[in-house]
């Protein structure tokens, strides 16, 4: 592979601005698709709005919106997809903190969904921000080819070859000697999967050619990686104050982590790596700077 690209210096402050204005954005666009929690089903939709709208840096629908004005569109037709995309996202750290599986007591700074609605609802408010999510993209985003054409991304993003597959993996290598073939696998599915699918989705939904979504599908899965590294550092580095969530669990757990691999220098140094790659594989993209901004943002990030 060739020399990894630096990002550009000055771009980070451009990008920490664009995070703020995609969050609130996205924020905004979330309340008025959640289902309304005085309606049918109430608690399920008050479990739903406690999950999702508990804050959260909300990367992948920023990273939609970059992706969408990289290529030359108008980031709010990628807000039904930003919104799908967090859906999914959210519906997977319910699950994964479930005793089931990474056994979490607090999410997003607050008690997880299961410790303050029960498992079984824990598990259905997961589900139906999953089918809620396509159903958003779907109705709302414009044409209807390219709706289907983001959906399938999302559908392959999320399933069996994707963040399902990946979380399947991680609870299989529980314990056993890490390997880095192993480790690409599983962090390929269960994180670097839906940020390709974010980057790839706004390219799309921004109207950018074969080429342009293909090189923002690249970016987004080398930034995945890299933002699983850097997670798996915090898990050994940070505090339960800044991350919201509680420290020591991979170790805890034994999962088979990048730190427990070769340890948190060259975890850090191995994501650098990552970042430079991204960085080159946008390297013909005219919009090109907020995105390599952003890819600075994820290891350099403390929560
Ligand atoms: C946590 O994702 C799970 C991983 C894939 C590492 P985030 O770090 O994006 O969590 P939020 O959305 O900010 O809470
Ligand atoms: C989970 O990875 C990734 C998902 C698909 C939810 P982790 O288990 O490392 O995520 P955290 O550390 O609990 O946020
Ligand atoms: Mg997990
Ligand atoms: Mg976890
Ligand atoms: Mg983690």
């Amino acid at each position: 592979m060739s020399e990894p690209a630096s990002p550009d210096p000055d771009a980070s402050t451009d990008a920490e601005v664009f995070l703020d204005a995609a969050r609130t954005r996205i924020d905004a666009y979330l309340h008025e698709v959640l289902p309304p929690t005085d309606g049918p089903s109430a608690r399920l939709a008050e479990a739903m709005a406690y999950s999702i709208l508990a804050g959260g840096k909300r990367l992948r629908p920023a990273l939609a919106q970059a992706a969408c004005r990289a290529v030359g569109g108008d980031e709010e037709r990628v807000l039904p997809f930003g919104a799908a995309l967090e859906m999914i996202h959210t519906y997977s750290l319910i699950h994964d903190d479930l005793p089931a599986m990474d056994d979490d007591d607090l999410r997003r700074g607050r008690p997880t969904s299961h410790k303050v609605y029960g498992e079984a609802l824990a598990v259905l408010a997961g589900d139906a921000l999953h089918t809620l999510a396509f159903e958003v993209l779907l109705v709302r985003t414009e044409p209807a080819d390219l709706a289907r054409q983001a959906a399938l991304e999302l559908a392959r993003a999320a399933g069996p070859h994707g963040m399902v597959g990946g979380q399947v993996e991680d609870l299989g290598a529980a314990g056993r000697e890490p390997d880095e073939e192993t480790l690409l696998l599983i962090q390929g599915g269960k994180t670097a999967a839906l940020l390709r699918a974010a980057c790839r989705g706004g390219a799309l939904i921004g109207g950018g050619d074969e080429r342009e979504v293909e090189a923002a599908g690249r970016y987004g899965r080398h930034l995945g990686f890299a933002f699983q590294m850097v997670d798996d550092v915090l898990d050994v580095t940070g505090t339960a104050e800044t991350l919201g969530k509680t420290p020591g669990k991979d170790e805890a757990e034994h999962r088979m982590t990048w730190v427990a691999f070769e340890g948190v220098e060259a975890t850090k140094a191995r994501a650098e790596q990552e970042i430079g790659w991204a960085v080159e594989a946008i390297r013909d993209l005219p919009g090109r700077a907020l995105l390599a901004g952003l890819a600075r943002f994820v290891t350099r990030r403390d929560r």
